[in-house]
């Protein structure tokens, strides 16, 4: 048992820096007994500006209950907190700032476990990659879904109903005092996006990485289970601080990444979730493979029917039977013997999940709701290094497609111009926005859900093909190629498009190219070397962003957090 000892650093005497250490503490009121027991560190991400945590404080509280009645003793302790909505420039510009926190606070304090409680995008990944290179057994809680909004009648989901209801506010047919009835209506309680958005679509792969417990990613935020969820991974929690593990290094293996990349599909996943993958197997020193991913996109059925794929919210996937039972379905798919915080293997979880009749939430393997994967991987002379599109939110018919492009050089840009009426836009052509990637926006922000031009939208038109370097919220809808690799920043041939040339788009054959000729290529290349380099930040994080963060294929970690075979643990 090492509570209190851990990491102990003494200047020559050990007693003496123990006996500082329990003095400090003790200015607590903790107890010799207390102090003399193994330590469950606990983070705390609460923050007013996050209302997507703001069931932390009851889920340590209940996480601290079953840590002590297993005998242990919780340590809870700050690291940042970040929300979609406040974090400017974007929130993915500080993912890894709070994987950095995470880690060393993690290293720097004692504790033998930790428990990192998260729910809002960013924030399992960067929690994950944090613990994962502190190397500590470590049980994640996600804070869980949002319950439903209603409006109207209808069933209302943070955020995929915000962008259709403000589409119709822009295109005129919700007024003014509505749009404002309804921003009250969309998030009605606390806890994440109850869509499958990046913070469903993480604490899905999570779970089924094995690093939360059974049902953990889908148990409504303000429920009584998810507390009882805290409790229970307070409770596994002190056995793993007695046992010394499993560590996240020990469940992330290339046979769970694969499970996870999987249950992405099948879910229907926010295509961040292939980013925050790359980055925490980077992290145990796993490089993932667009290929495969792009592999299982043909073999892996979407199973879950949930905005904005499908029709129905998380609250409705976990009275479903969850993550377990959606185990049970993908079984075909996955590698059952991988194993979980919760001490078994997958087939034990998978036997074990509730079988509800009736339920259309989750299909069997043989009806799906499609029969390909949600994300498909595309290459091509524009996306050497790779671009994903989510088909599943995609307009079939727009899936192969060539048009004229339409060129946005930045994201200001795109709104100084994308609602001018005299535009030169049809719906027919291809939006193209760029320098929007991790080191050209700075922080590869969600501005790959191009609007539909004013003028167009006043038409009804409702989707056209739509490309850039930027990410997109998981909760967003259409025939949207995102993440192409290398940036227009960093030279990526996104750089050379102009307006006019002519783009080839082809899902099923998984490419998107620019139709110009190889002189008129090389004319451009040649121009675009000479141009100048990306603006570097003189100072802060800002310029360490800049100058260490990877492209969007290797995760978007920055290059020194990366597995090191000689790092010390
Ligand atoms: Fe936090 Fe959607 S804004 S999960
Ligand atoms: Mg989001």
């Amino acid at each position: 048992m090492s509570g209190l000892r851990k990491g102990l650093t003494s200047y020559g005497d050990a007693g003496f820096s123990l006996f500082l250490r329990k003095a400090f503490i003790k200015a607590m009121g903790y107890s010799d007994d207390a102090l003399d027991r193994p330590i469950v560190g606990i983070t705390n991400t609460a923050s007013d500006y996050n209302p997507c945590h703001g069931n932390v404080p009851d889920l340590i509280e209940s996480a601290k209950r079953g840590v002590m009645l297993a005998g242990a003793m919780p340590m809870v302790f700050p690291t940042i907190s970040i929300h979609e909505s406040f974090a400017h420039p974007t929130s993915m510009f500080l993912r890894n700032l709070m994987a950095m926190d995470t880690e060393e606070m993690i290293r720097a304090q004692p504790m033998d476990a930790v428990i990192v409680i998260g729910g809002c995008d960013k924030t399992l990944p960067a929690q994950i990659m944090g613990a994962a290179s502190a190397g500590l057994p470590t049980i994640v809680v996600p804070t869980g879904p949002m319950v439903v909004g209603h409006h109207k009648g209808e069933v209302l989901g943070a955020c995929t109903d915000c962008r259709r209801l403000w589409g119709q506010h822009r295109a005129g047919t919700i007024d003014e005092a509505e749009i404002e009835t309804i921003s009250g209506r969309l998030a009605p309680s606390v806890g994440t996006c109850m869509v499958m958005g990046t913070a469903s679509t993480m604490a899905c792969m999570i779970e089924a990485l094995g690093l939360s417990l059974p049902m953990a990613a889908t148990a409504p935020a303000v429920h009584a289970e998810r507390r009882r969820i805290a409790e229970a991974s307070g409770r596994r929690a002190a056995e793993m601080a007695v046992a010394g593990g499993p560590t996240p290094r020990e469940l992330i293996t290339p046979a769970s990444v694969r499970n996870a990349l999987a249950v992405l599909q099948a879910i229907g996943g926010s295509t961040n979730g292939i980013i925050h993958l790359t980055a925490m197997a980077g992290r145990v020193g796993l490089k993932l493979d667009l290929a495969a991913l792009d592999e299982l996109s043909r073999e892996v059925p979407v199973l879950v029917d949930l905005k904005p794929s499908g029709a129905h919210y998380m609250e409705h996937l976990h009275h479903a039977g969850g993550v377990p039972a959606l185990l049970r379905e993908l079984a075909p798919a996955l590698d059952m013997a991988c194993g979980t915080v919760a001490g078994g293997t997958l087939a034990e979880i998978a036997a074990g999940a509730e079988r509800v009749p009736g339920q259309t939430v989750i299909r069997p393997w043989d009806a799906p709701l499609q029969g390909s994967g949600a994300i498909a991987v595309l290459f091509g002379n524009l996306a050497p290094r790779g671009a994903v599109i989510k088909q599943s939110a995609a307009s079939p018919a727009l899936l192969r497609h060539k048009g004229r492009a339409v060129v946005f050089d930045s994201a200001a840009d795109m709104a100084a111009r994308i609602d001018l009426d005299d535009l030169d836009v049809t719906a027919d052509d291809i939006l193209v926005l760029r320098h929007t990637g991790p080191v050209g926006a700075p922080g590869m922000p969600e501005a790959g859900y191009l609007p539909i031009p004013l003028k167009l939208a006043r038409k009804g038109v409702k989707d056209m093909v739509r490309i850039s370097d930027a990410r997109m919220s998981g909760t967003a809808f259409g025939t949207i190629v995102l993440h192409i690799t290398p940036e227009s920043a960093v030279g990526g041939p996104l750089a050379l498009v102009r307006t006019g040339d002519i783009i080839a788009l082809d899902v099923p054959a998984r490419r998107i190219d620019l139709l110009i000729d190889q002189a008129e290529w090389a004319t451009r290349q040649t121009a675009l070397n000479l141009a100048a380099p990306p603006f570097v930040p003189g100072r802060g994080y800002a310029r360490l962003f800049a100058t260490s963060v990877l492209q969007a294929d290797e995760g978007c970690d920055f290059d020194f957090l990366r597995y090191d075979q000689g790092e010390s643990t």
